[in-house]
């Protein structure tokens, strides 16, 4: 979940480390380090506690050098503090080192390896670097050879970038399931676990593959498997708009990113039908998964919830039976399978770790899956059968708003492909096309609601600890995601429910002026639900309702565009992730980078 960044042969390495840091601080920010050295003899070391603001304040002008690594960090094993941040030195002060993972034996291999050997953090990180460098004296092994023996040693996930200070010409890195992409730009060097920290000096990348090592220099890069076998890789160009990943005139990416949703909805509609309004696909995956007799759909959090939202699109349209699983209780309890299954991957990062061990798990027994992601490269792209874009352009803000909307559209699409290779009349009779259009349409009107919006999340929820959404069918699955966004951005205690639930137990909780954000976009289950609504207003509650127009009353407080029911999501998600957004800034809070959270949760 840590962000980590190398290069080698730039004599800015300095700028280059802390601009990186602040391109991957979405990965984490509880604290933040930089090692740089000039190749004279000259190095410096500074780690801090906090974000990467609090280490700016402790660069110097001479803290400047050739090759440098800088990290900034999620913490696992130990408190954020500036003894657990990273880069770590080796006891004989000869190494530095910046790791992304966690080491799952890092207890035996201390006992094993480094007793006497002082440890300086309580983190599982610590003691790569700490065996790499007693390898290196006890067993007189090279550098490199003493990388290897350690990176053999390990058990768990890793991305490494070192500098030998006997020798700072070199950038040694390792790779083991978490992501690390070389840049090759002109004259130097980067390394990087996302592209983001490097686009603004290449396009040229070498991705590395698990349980490699590669030792770079300014202007070579050569890539090893730990027997010594060295790999030919062609460099990729990937293609990404290096000013995607910038705020601009934003106040925070959030919002940015929730203004963007329209034109994402828009470019799916252009990339993913053909002239005729049609969806277009590889025919291969289409035919391969219209044949399934079960679809798993296989994610977490947002995009869970995207999801369970999709779950009704197979179902209705292409007339797959659908399960939409919680990544992390299908790795360790997978359900009884169908004959014929199909897997889908929804991840915004594509690098979720949940999700990974249930598509290694499921490769393992050569089952057909693939995965929707915004990361076109990502693990779970490049490890399942298939893998889709989401097309949503870099999406920084840890809470996920456009990669959920792509992520439905997406599914919406995908399914009336296989409804119309099975030839299922109500995925060839359904007019997709002009529905995500008006749903893009219905999105810009929402989203240039702004100022009202802001009002209510003041009268709502300025006051109040607890609140809940409450919704039937597909708008249950909007409480869901809008609870979560109400929870990770504010710190506002918050609870998605079926609505009819409520009185079976959890209606004991509101009391007067509990806030109670209704969804009614159903017009089969409206009137149960507007009498849910007088429910908790009996009680007391201070209710909010979101109402498709011809759905809509006077005492509905924001009305949504009129669009199949079925797609409402789409819409209605918008005022409650504005309304999450507008509740944390009423709290001062930082709206991007909420406590201890990170964007890429690459640990289990
Ligand atoms: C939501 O705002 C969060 N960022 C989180 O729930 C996220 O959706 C989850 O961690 C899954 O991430 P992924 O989509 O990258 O797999």
């Amino acid at each position: 979940m840590c962000g980590i960044v190398g290069t080698i042969g730039n004599p800015d390495t300095t700028n280059i480390l802390l601009s990186g840091l602040q391109k991957l601080s979405y990965r984490g920010y509880d604290s933040a380090g930089i090692y740089v050295n000039d190749q004279k003899g000259h190095d410096y070391l500074v780690k801090k506690s906090g974000k990467l603001a609090n280490l700016e304040k402790y660069i110097t002008p001479e803290m400047q050098g050739m090759v440098g690594l800088g990290h900034t960090r999620w913490a696992t094993h130990g408190e954020p503090s500036d003894a657990n941040a990273h880069p770590f030195k080796s006891y004989d002060g000869r190494y530095y080192m910046i790791h992304n993972g966690v080491i799952d034996n890092y207890q035996q291999l201390r006992d094993k390896y480094l007793q006497g050997i002082p440890l300086t953090s309580q983190t599982d990180s610590e003691i790569i670097v700490q065996m790499i460098a007693k390898f290196a004296h006890d067993d007189h092994l090279t550098t490199k050879d003493a990388l290897v023996k350690t990176l053999k040693l390990l058990d768990g996930s890793y991305s490494i970038i070192m500098v030998d200070s006997k020798d700072p010409e070199k950038l040694y890195v390792a790779k083991n399931q978490t992501p690390l992409l070389i840049g090759i730009a002109n004259g130097f060097t980067l390394v990087s676990s996302d592209v983001l920290a490097m686009i603004h000096y290449t396009n040229k990348f070498i991705e590395m593959r698990d349980k490699e090592i590669g030792i770079l220099t300014a202007d070579t890069q050569t890539i090893e498997d730990y027997d010594g076998n060295v790999i030919n890789v062609k460099p990729k160009t990937i293609k990404l708009d290096a000013n995607a990943a910038d705020k601009g005139a934003y106040p925070y990416y959030m919002l940015k990113e929730i203004d963007e949703e329209p034109v994402v909805i828009r470019r799916l509609l252009t990339n993913y039908l053909n002239q005729n309004g049609e969806p277009q696909f590889d025919a291969t995956l289409i035919q391969r998964f219209a044949q399934i007799d079960h679809l798993y759909i296989v994610a977490a959090g947002t995009s869970y919830h995207a999801g369970l939202v999709g779950k009704a699109f197979f179902e209705q349209w292409a007339n797959i039976p659908t399960s939409v699983l919680l990544a992390s209780e299908a790795g360790y309890h997978m359900p009884l399978l169908s004959a014929k299954p199909g897997f889908l991957f929804l991840s915004q990062s594509g690098e979720t770790a949940d999700s990974r061990l249930v598509l290694s798990e499921i490769n393992q027994q050569n089952m057909l899956s693939l995965t929707m992601t915004n990361v076109a490269n990502s693990t779970l792209a490049r490890e399942a059968t298939f893998s889709l874009d989401l097309l949503a352009g870099p999406e920084i803000a840890v809470a996920s708003t456009k990669a959920y909307t792509a992520q439905i559209a997406l599914e919406a699409i995908f399914a009336k492909a296989l409804g119309i290779a099975n030839n299922i009349t109500t995925a060839k009779e359904f007019p997709l096309k002009q529905q995500l259009s008006e749903v893009a349409n219905g999105m810009q009107t929402l989203v240039d609601q702004k100022d009202k919006i802001k009002q209510l999340a003041h009268d709502y929820f300025a006051d109040h600890q607890n609140a809940f959404y409450i919704g039937r069918g597909q708008d249950y699955y909007v409480s869901l995601e809008a609870a979560l966004k109400l929870k990770e951005i504010s710190y506002i205690h918050a609870e998605g429910f079926a609505a009819g639930e409520l009185k079976h137990g959890t209606i004991a909780l509101i009391e007067k002026g509990t806030p109670v954000v209704g969804f009614v976009t159903d017009p089969e289950t409206a009137l149960p639900m507007r009498s849910n609504v007088e429910e908790v207003i009996a009680r007391g509650a201070h209710t909010l309702t979101i109402a498709a127009k011809s759905l809509a009353d006077d005492t509905d407080a924001v009305i949504i565009p009129d669009v199949a029911t079925l797609l409402t999501p789409l819409l209605s998600v918008v005022p409650a992730q504005l309304l999450a957004y507008y509740a944390s800034l009423e709290r001062g809070l930082n709206v991007d980078q909420p406590r201890n959270l990170a964007k890429s949760v690459t640990v289990q």
